[in-house]
C-alpha cells in the first residue's frame, strides 16, 4: 500500500504532458498551441470568402483576401471525442485554422493543374471558455497569430478580438455553437469513435 501511495504521488507530481484546454500567459493572452498539427483534422476549404455585408465589423487586415487561400481546420482531441459523443463542444474546446497560400507551381514543374498548400500565412484560433482570463464574459474568443514562429522564437501569444469583429458572425451564421460544423465533414457526420480509438495523448 505504501508503495502504491508512493508511486501515485510520484505520478501526480510529474508535469502533465497533455494538459487539457487553452493555455494563457499571466496577462490572459492565449498561447499558440504549437502542436496543433497533431490534433484531429476536421476539414479544409479553398478560397471561402465571406459576403461583404457580413464583414462590416471585421478589421480590414482580417478580411478574407480575394486571392485564394486554403483554410485547414483542427480540433483538440479531447474536445473532438466529447463532440462526437454528445454533439456539444465542451468548455476548453480549441479549434485552429491554419491559412496557407494556394500555390500552383513547384520548382520541378511536375504539376500542371490544381492547387496545393503553399506558404503558411497565418494561424487563427477559436476557444470556448466560460471563465476567460481576460475578464470578458462571452464564451467563445477569437485570436490570430499572423507571424508564424520558427522553432527558435518564443511561443507567440495573442489577445482576443472584440466580439463585434469575430464572435458576432460566428454566433449568427455558424451551424453549431459558433463553430462552422456545416463545413467540416467529420464533425458534420459524427461517426461514432471505434472502440479503442486513440484520441487522447495527442496533445502537444
Ligand atoms: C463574416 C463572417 C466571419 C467573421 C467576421 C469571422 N469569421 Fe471566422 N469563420 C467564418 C467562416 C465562414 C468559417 C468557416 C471556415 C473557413 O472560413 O474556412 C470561419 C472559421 C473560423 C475558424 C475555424 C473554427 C471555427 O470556428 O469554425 C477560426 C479559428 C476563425 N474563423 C477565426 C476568426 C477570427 C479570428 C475572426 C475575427 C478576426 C473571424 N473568424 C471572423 C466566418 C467569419
Amino acid at each position: 500500500l505504501v508503495l502504491i501511495a508512493a508511486l501515485s504521488t510520484l505520478r501526480s507530481s510529474q508535469p502533465c504532458a497533455h494538459e487539457a484546454g487553452p493555455q494563457y500567459d499571466s496577462s490572459g493572452q492565449l498561447k499558440l498551441p504549437l502542436g496543433f498539427a497533431n490534433w484531429i483534422f476536421v476539414g479544409s476549404n479553398l478560397g471561402l470568402g465571406y459576403a461583404s455585408h457580413f464583414e462590416a465589423n471585421t478589421p480590414l487586415e482580417m478580411q478574407r483576401p480575394s486571392s485564394q487561400t486554403f483554410h485547414n481546420i483542427y480540433i483538440d482531441p479531447d474536445a473532438y471525442a466529447a463532440f462526437i459523443k454528445t454533439g456539444i463542444f465542451p468548455n476548453g474546446t480549441v479549434l485552429i485554422m491554419a491559412v496557407y497560400a494556394a500555390a500552383d507551381k513547384e520548382p520541378r514543374g511536375i504539376v500542371d493543374k490544381g492547387y496545393f498548400n503553399g506558404a503558411a500565412l497565418e494561424i487563427e484560433a477559436a476557444v470556448k471558455n466560460a471563465k476567460r482570463p481576460d475578464g470578458k464574459s462571452t464564451d467563445w474568443a477569437y485570436y490570430a497569430f499572423p507571424n508564424l514562429p520558427t522553432p527558435a522564437d518564443p511561443q507567440p501569444v495573442a489577445s482576443a478580438f472584440d466580439d463585434a469583429q469575430c464572435y458576432a458572425c460566428h454566433r449568427l451564421h455558424a451551424s453549431t455553437d459558433n463553430v462552422w460544423v456545416q463545413f467540416y465533414p467529420i464533425l458534420r457526420d459524427r461517426q461514432p469513435l471505434s472502440p479503442g480509438a486513440q484520441t487522447e495523448g495527442n496533445r502537444p
